[in-house]
């Protein structure tokens, strides 16, 4: 197969395992820096151009477009969609991910497990936001934050309402969840590939951080999961649309509630703490699942 990785730095550890395990496999790979993609959307035959030359057609693309990127990198997924390449994770299932504040919402509507969240615009409701979610310590995140980066506890009700009131007056997103304080700042990443669990870690924040990011700080150990656990991961999964996705949970005193639902899951942390070839894995879905020609974007809310 002809396989496009979508991704701004090819060096990454992910994609360069990504190409890696695609070539062994005897596909043909090019990694494609997301935002040197030009795009031509006549009717009919919509094509891409990269580096001023038209791309040729793949069979397959591996979008792993970054958070800040998601506005271009998604319009880019769409162009290949549109020309008949097939998509690991298609580009309406990783719009919902983005958005936490709409994942949230699917995925309580599915009935998954879920941190107490609230979300308010008018910054005059504040008080009644954090009451919401049963009043302080809280989480106040970014709705479109990554790498733990805009994830901020407001431990008492004061220091809460001025967070908020910050993020408001700067005109951003947020929303207010109740702290799981017996997670410990530590996490699960569950990661899923076509419906099934094929590894689990544990991450562990750095010392006096409550938030687990590897980015951050964080470490990460293997974990064996319960089945609550692998069941949630998988309806999460399944509910976003997602082929590959990473299920980060919390364990709790009520179970486990999913904090988010990652489109375009690192490898290098899963793969070094399970020894798990994951990136293998991913190239065998793609070998058994990509029909190009016949991508259909079955956009569902
Ligand atoms: N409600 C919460 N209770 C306890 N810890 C949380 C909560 N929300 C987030 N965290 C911690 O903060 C980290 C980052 O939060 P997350 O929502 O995943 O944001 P990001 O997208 O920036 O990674 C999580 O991995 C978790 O360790
Ligand atoms: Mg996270």
């Amino acid at each position: 197969m002809k396989i496009a990785i979508l991704a701004r730095n090819a060096n990454l550890y992910s994609h360069q395992r990504l190409a890696e395990a695609a070539r062994e496999r005897g596909h043909e790979v090019d990694i494609l820096n997301t935002l040197r993609v030009t795009l031509n959307i006549t009717s009919h035959r919509p094509e891409a151009y990269y580096n001023g030359e038209k791309l040729e057609r793949y069979d397959a693309v591996i979008p792993r477009i970054g958070a800040s990127i998601t506005f271009y990198g998604l319009a880019v997924l769409r162009q290949f969609e549109m020309m008949g390449v097939w998509p690991l994770n298609e580009s309406v299932a990783i719009g919902r991910s983005r958005d936490k504040l709409r994942s949230m919402q699917l995925l309580a509507k599915a009935g998954l497990g879920l941190p107490v969240t609230a979300f308010a615009h008018d910054p005059k409701q504040t008080d009644d936001v954090i009451r919401m979610v049963g009043g302080a310590p809280v989480v106040i995140k970014l709705l479109e934050g990554t790498q733990g980066i805009g994830v901020v506890l407001g431990e008492t009700e004061k220091s809460a309402k001025s967070v908020i009131e910050a993020f408001r007056g700067a005109n951003v997103n947020i929303l207010v969840q109740e702290f799981i304080k017996e997670a410990g700042g530590t996490d699960i990443r569950v990661l899923v590939v076509g419906g099934k669990v094929i590894a689990a870690m544990k991450r562990t924040g750095a010392p006096d951080d409550f938030r687990s990011n590897l980015h951050r700080g964080g470490s990460a150990e293997l974990i064996r999961i319960t089945p609550e656990e692998r069941s949630t991961a998988v309806r999460a999964a399944k509910r976003m649309g997602l082929n590959v996705c990473g299920v980060d949970l919390l364990r709790s005193n009520h179970g486990p509630v999913i904090m988010e639902v990652n489109s375009s899951p690192g490898l290098e942390g899963i793969e070094k703490a399970t020894g798990k070839d994951i990136a293998g894995t991913i190239i065998d879905f793609i070998e058994a699942n990509a029909r190009p020609g016949k991508t259909a974007t079955r956009g569902r809310g």
